[in-house]
């Protein structure tokens, strides 16, 4: 019985967040609140998951005394998890919110790169959950000096096992990724200007870059605008989705509860605009909270009646 939805982090992190302000007449910054998390977009993707009560696993490979907090948030949180340990500790990312300027400051860790016994050691895992799997999500970067067709490996491995597959990354693990033709993908314009090596500065321009993912084979194309919302095509029609206008407090992980929005409506063709309403929905409502993907059930109903969706020439 096929009855979960797993989620692949390959380079975990604690996510440390500071809110600072500058300070007055001195120098420096003040440290207000602050949040230490289990991080890595998967993972992001699993609380949003666990937030809206669909079942989920998270795994990945984790190791250290940061790998060690990670699984111990995870149960706190009541995530479902199963990873694999591996000999490098898991990295820290820090994401400093400044609340005086409104800006955002993201100082991120390579990550180690996985060494050959981790990996088989992973596959090995990812082959048994695939098994009771419904859906697989890859998301995130890799760790440095991984092998970038890891993303196409794992696509191919899930293709046999017939699970529906969403892939969210960047660069080239992203592109490689693309030619084990996922089920669904999600950049966002910034990865999708960065893939084409074009400034996507008009809606002409988005949809042709939309067209050229789905000549390649790619059923369900999203391409995510932040406060702008998001343009979605299942290959026939195309459509625009505006979200109501909100207070960000910290965008990091939209693009996580965007997936995570679209997975808990989405089981059938036919459920395709539905689900992108409540995709754009999770996606604004995780803007709304510190910690990413901690969104609301309640709240992302009450965000999708606001949701605006547009039928657009194709
Ligand atoms: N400032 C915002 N106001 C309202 N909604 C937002 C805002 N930022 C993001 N969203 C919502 O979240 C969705 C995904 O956002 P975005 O394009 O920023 O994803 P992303 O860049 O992949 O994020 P990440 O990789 O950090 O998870 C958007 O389609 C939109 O619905
Ligand atoms: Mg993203």
């Amino acid at each position: 019985m096929k009855n979960f939805v797993l989620t692949v982090t390959l380079n975990p992190a604690v996510d440390e967040i500071f809110k600072v302000k500058k300070h007055r007449t001195a120098p420096g910054w003040i440290l207000g609140e602050q949040r230490s998390c289990a991080g890595g977009k998967g993972i992001n993707v699993a609380r949003a998951l666990t937030r809206l009560g669909t079942p989920v696993v998270a795994t990945g490979l984790l190791g250290g005394i940061t790998g060690q907090f990670i699984v111990e948030e995870l149960r706190r949180e009541k995530i479902k998890n199963d990873f694999v340990s591996c000999c490098d500790p898991t990295r820290t990312n820090v994401t400093i919110l400044d609340v005086s300027r409104n800006t955002m400051n993201r100082l991120m860790e390579d990550g180690a790169p996985l060494c050959r016994p981790d990996l088989e050691k992973f596959k090995k895992k990812f082959k048994a959950l695939l098994k009771k799997s419904s859906w697989v999500v890859l998301s995130g970067r890799i760790p440095g000096g991984t092998a970038e067709t890891i993303y196409r490996d794992l696509l191919h491995l899930a293709r046999r096992e017939n699970v529906k597959t969403f892939l969210d990354s960047h660069g080239r693990a992203f592109s490689l990724g693309l030619q084990a033709k996922p089920l669904f993908i999600k950049p966002n314009s910034e990865e999708t200007q960065h893939l084409l090596r074009q400034r996507l500065n008009s809606l002409e321009k988005l949809k042709k870059a939309i067209r050229y993912f789905l000549r390649r084979d790619i059923p369900y194309v999203f391409v995510t605008l932040g406060a702008k919302g998001a343009l979605a095509s299942d290959g026939r029609g195309l459509w625009l989705a505006r979200p109501p206008q909100i207070k960000c407090v910290n965008a990091v992980g939209c693009g996580d509860a965007f997936i995570a929005g679209f997975i808990a409506a989405f089981e059938k063709p036919k459920d395709f605009l539905a689900a992108f309403r409540l995709a754009v929905a999770a996606g604004t409502a995780n803007a709304l909270g510190l910690q990413p993907g901690a969104i609301h059930k309640n709240i992302v109903h009450k965000i999708a009646q606001q949701v605006k969706i547009e039928a657009l020439k194709f």
